[in-house]
């Protein structure tokens, strides 16, 4: 076999949600119109000063007498790092600069470069996540030779604190947060992650260990009505916070984002220098630095820019009133675009459901929920709002056929 036991596997458990997405291009192909709201592809173009900033840098550029295009310093522009340690430590309320910024290939490739930086390969070392998870976090996890603990969230997807603390050992290296979150679209209260960091704190002390928290937040621009992101930055010194501009500006292609540390990471000074230099040597030997002209651009356009949010939201809503008008159980999403119902009862089984879903020339493409966390989520859907407002229409008008049917 050319592929190890381990990327075969990657391959199986990611095959489910391409399958959706190929199931789109047969249907398409056999000239039904589906309505796919399977994949968080975010569909909303970033706003005009965007590509208005890119063609200022394209021109400027073109006219330097020397190469901007040369190698830089591996985690990322100083310029660049000091506009995010400005603008996310004021969101935050915490005195970032420079140093405490890394600039990534987007939130994924920040995931994986924290992991390879704190896991000791061959230890065992334990990562919770909490389920629902979005589905990448076990392969980012298991590349790196760490242990996945999955602790399931509340009914209301909230943390489980007790839970949290339950699944706490010698072992645990480091807890994956995701507010707001995919697959639910829950944000985490202020005081919630404040009584998690006090558990943590605990455990370290009586441990000896440091537990580190990645804060992986790529939806804490998209956000609905009052609702605010709490960042667990604000209550936990080993915190370190990574996004990227893939849906706040609408950028996947373009693999942009940062990670953001706090400044007291760690126990010492010492340990933190380190921790700041590995970081850019595993940096280097992944991906060797975050794309230039990105950097430069979100340089420009700091961090308040954002894609119009409220049409995320507006989408989100009509789903919501649909399936809640329905009866399906569903905890409203408060952020990001999915929505993570459950099916009614009526339906044996997530299979028969779908029989109906993808009946007829307007098949209504989903996620099994099983893909974010196995059986316990056998009932559960994935919608994305990442469809135009007239598929988001289609959608509500095809979930009330099958309900009717
Ligand atoms: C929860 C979560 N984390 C991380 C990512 C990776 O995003 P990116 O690498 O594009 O920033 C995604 C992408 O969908 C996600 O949903």
């Amino acid at each position: 076999m050319l592929a190890n036991n381990r990327s075969s596997l990657g391959v199986k458990n990611g095959s489910g949600i391409r399958a959706m997405f190929e199931l789109g291009i047969t249907y398409r192909k056999q000239g039904k119109k589906p309505i796919d709201l399977s994949i968080g592809n975010p569909d909303i173009k970033p706003p005009a000063v965007y590509y208005e900033t890119l063609q200022r840098l394209v021109s400027e550029q073109a006219d330097l007498p020397t190469n901007p295009h040369k190698y830089m310093p591996n985690p990322g522009y100083t310029d660049t790092r000091e506009v995010i340690a400005r603008d996310a430590g004021s969101e935050m309320g915490i005195p970032l600069t420079a140093a405490d910024i890394v600039m990534t290939v987007g939130a994924a490739n920040a995931i994986d470069v924290v992991l390879m930086t704190i896991i000791e390969p061959g230890a065992q070392d334990e990562v919770i996540i909490i389920s629902p998870y979005f589905v990448e976090y076990n392969n980012y996890i298991e590349n790196n030779r760490g242990v996945p603990v999955v602790v399931p969230a509340t009914n209301a997807f909230d943390l489980d604190l007790a839970a949290i603390e339950k699944a706490l050992t010698p072992q645990t290296r480091a807890l994956i947060l995701n507010s707001p979150n995919n697959p639910t679209g829950k944000i985490y209260r202020k005081e919630t992650l404040t009584a998690l960091a006090d558990i943590l704190r605990n455990h370290n002390q009586t441990t000896g260990q440091t537990i580190i928290v990645l804060e992986d937040a790529p939806y804490d621009k998209i956000i609905f009505g009052n609702q605010q992101f709490a960042s667990m930055l604000g209550c936990y010194p080993h915190t370190i916070y990574l996004t990227s501009f893939s849906k706040s500006l609408g950028l996947a292609g373009e693999r942009i984002g940062f990670l953001a540390m706090h400044p007291e990471i760690g126990s010492s000074v010492d340990e933190r220098q380190v921790f700041q230099a590995a970081l850019a040597t595993n940096l280097r030997t992944r991906v060797v630095n975050a794309p230039a002209l990105q950097q430069k651009a979100i340089e420009i356009l700091g961090l308040k820019q954002t894609v119009p949010v409220e049409a995320y939201g507006e989408r989100v809503e009509q789903l919501a009133a649909t399936l809640q008008e329905l009866g399906f159980p569903l905890v409203k999403p408060e952020g990001a675009f999915y929505l993570f119902p459950q099916l009614p009862e009526r339906f044996k089984s997530e299979e028969a459901f779908r029989t109906l879903a993808h009946a007829g020339d307007d098949p209504l493409l989903y996620t099994p929920g099983i893909y974010f966390g196995g059986k316990a989520y056998a009932r559960h859907i994935r919608f994305s709002a990442c469809a135009s407002p007239e598929d988001i229409a289609r959608a509500c008008k095809k979930l009330q056929t099958i309900m009717h049917s």
